[in-house]
């Protein structure tokens, strides 16, 4: 009903509507007329009340609703199962659940603010209301264990693809997950999963994007490091735009990826790479060193020229 009463308020978007002709048109009470655009307002949505001539729709929701997903997204497996809280703990979290239950590949959980966002190498992920995308989206890939590391490349590449199409704003890949504006971060990627010794369950890729924020929204620990969209464009960023575009090119990665193998995607991450020809300080999980970034292999490895010879970087983190 709530659906019907907003899809009527737009239709008639020009005009008033009075509560009692919405109730006699849908054949429900003007109370619940009432209540359910009580709700509406709630959810965002901006929508006028005139006490003689009745309601007029006035704006769309800021918010990530699934209603309005569905009516946007472009991609046909991916967000066909949206799950949607205005705060949660982490989105990834909620995915790995949904995943380990069964839930179908294509899912995603999106939500408008994260209490404990969670960044690689057991950092945190500053996530604040209405802001940035909030995104985890569950995989059932048919490759082997040892490739997931895949999985976290060709979300970048697809990620990059969505924001400089939507935004214009000149994004750059850094190995191995993150995109960086002007250098400094605008999106981190978290790939979680869940493995037997020779096939993959689920892959959970969660994905950060800092899309409206402005420079004094950064708690001070990173606010020489990070940016956000709307800063590096000089204008606001509309997130639904935004978000079904980062779930169409990831669609298109993800079925390239499987179709034709991970080759092209390999190349365009190069294409769109801010750390080859960089000289790097590598931070890796036993050792530190720093050396010439050259080249990425078929895993997506980073080999770093030293004096020493050629190193290879599975994981870890490179300061450029
Ligand atoms: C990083 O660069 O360290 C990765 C950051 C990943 C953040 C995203 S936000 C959505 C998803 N849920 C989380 O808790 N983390 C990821």
């Amino acid at each position: 009903m709530r659906t019907a009463i907003l899809e009527l308020l737009k239709k008639n978007s020009d005009q008033y509507i009075s509560g009692e002709n919405i109730s006699q048109l849908l054949k429900v009470s003007r109370t619940a007329v009432w209540k359910h655009i009580r709700a509406l307002k709630q959810a965002g949505y901006e929508i006028e009340a005139h006490p003689r001539l009745g309601y007029v729709f006035r704006q769309m929701t800021e918010r990530l609703l699934p209603g309005e997903i569905k009516a946007h997204l472009t991609s046909s497996v991916l967000g066909r199962e949206v799950h949607y809280f205005s705060e949660i703990d982490s989105t990834n979290n909620a995915a790995k659940k949904l995943a380990a239950d069964g839930c179908p590949e294509g899912t995603i959980v999106v939500a408008e603010e994260q209490l404990t966002g969670r960044g690689r190498l057991a950092r945190g992920w500053y996530s604040p209301f209405g802001k940035g995308i909030w995104l985890s989206v569950v995989l059932r890939p048919p490759f082997a264990p040892m490739e997931a590391a895949k999985c976290t490349l060709m979300a970048a590449v697809g990620i990059n693809r969505a924001i400089n199409a939507v935004t214009g704003a000149g994004c750059g890949i850094k190995w191995p997950n993150d995109i960086l504006c002007k250098d400094r971060k605008v999106v981190g990627i978290l790939t979680e999963m869940s493995a037997e010794m020779d096939a993959i369950n689920y892959v959970v890729i969660g994905i950060g994007v800092n899309v409206n924020m402005e420079e004094q929204d950064f708690p001070e620990e990173i606010a020489a490091t990070a940016t956000s969209l709307a800063m590096a464009a000089g204008c606001r960023i509309p997130r639904m735009k935004l978000l079904t575009a980062i779930l169409a090119e990831l669609e298109n990665v993800y079925s390239t990826v499987k179709t034709s193998g991970f080759a092209p995607i390999l190349a365009e991450w190069k294409n769109q790479s801010v750390t080859l020809g960089q000289q790097v300080a590598v931070n890796g999980i036993d050792r530190n060193f720093t050396g010439l970034a050259v080249d990425i292999d078929a895993d997506g490895a980073l080999l770093i020229k030293t004096p020493q010879g050629i190193e290879r970087v599975l994981a870890g983190d490179v300061s450029i």
